[in-house]
C-alpha cells in the first residue's frame, strides 16, 4: 500500500483502488484566520472561494476535502466523463471516496497526451500539474484530483 498526502485529502493507493480520505484542516484555517484581518485581498478570496458568511467559509475550508470527495462523485455521476478518473464509490457521506487506481505519468505521457487539458489551465486549476493526472487501465491519460470547483467549471467548458 502507498499513501499520498494532499493539500485536501489522504489517498491509500491499494491494489488497483484509489481510496480517497478527506483531511481536516484546523491548523490550516486558524493560520488563515490569523491573516485575515490584515489583508483585504485575502479576505475577499477567502470569501469567494468558500462562502459568504463567516461560519460557512470557516467550515468550507476546515473540510474541503470532504467538499473535494463529494464534487468528484458528483460530477463524475452527472457528465461520465471520459476524460477524469471515474470516482466510483461514495462513502461516510463523502469523507471517503474510492477511483480505481491509475499508474503515474512518464515523461512521454505528459508531451503526447496532456495538451488535451491545456486550454483548461487556469491559476486555480488542478490540470497544470502533472500529478493530478494518472493514466488509466485503457492507457489514457486522465484526472484524478478534480476535487475544485473550478476545475470542474474549467472541465464543463472545455
Ligand atoms: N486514482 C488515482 N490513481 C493513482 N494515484 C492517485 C489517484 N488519485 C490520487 N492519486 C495520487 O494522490 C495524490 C493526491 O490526490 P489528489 O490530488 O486527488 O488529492 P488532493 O488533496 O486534492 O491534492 P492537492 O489538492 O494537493 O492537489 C495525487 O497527486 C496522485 O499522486
Ligand atoms: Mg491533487
Amino acid at each position: 500500500m502507498r499513501i499520498r498526502c494532499g493539500s485536501t485529502r489522504f489517498v491509500l493507493l491499494v491494489g488497483d483502488r484509489a481510496i480517497k480520505i478527506g483531511r481536516m484542516r484546523p491548523l490550516r484555517l486558524l493560520f488563515r484566520l490569523l491573516l485575515l484581518p490584515f489583508s483585504k485581498k485575502r479576505r475577499e478570496h477567502f470569501f469567494a472561494k468558500y462562502g459568504h458568511t463567516f461560519l460557512q467559509a470557516a467550515w468550507k475550508d476546515l473540510c474541503a476535502g470532504l467538499y473535494a470527495n463529494r464534487g468528484e462523485y458528483e460530477y463524475c455521476q452527472a457528465f461520465k466523463d471520459p476524460r477524469v478518473m471515474p470516482t466510483i464509490v461514495l462513502l461516510l457521506k463523502g469523507w471517503i471516496v474510492i477511483q480505481p487506481r491509475g499508474r503515474p505519468l512518464l515523461p512521454n505521457d505528459v508531451r503526447s497526451q496532456l495538451r488535451v487539458f491545456e486550454k483548461c489551465r487556469g491559476r486555480e486549476c488542478e490540470m497544470t500539474f502533472p500529478e493530478q493526472f494518472a493514466v488509466n487501465a485503457d492507457g489514457q491519460v486522465v484526472l484524478v484530483d478534480y476535487g475544485r470547483a473550478e476545475t470542474r467549471t474549467a472541465l464543463k467548458l472545455g
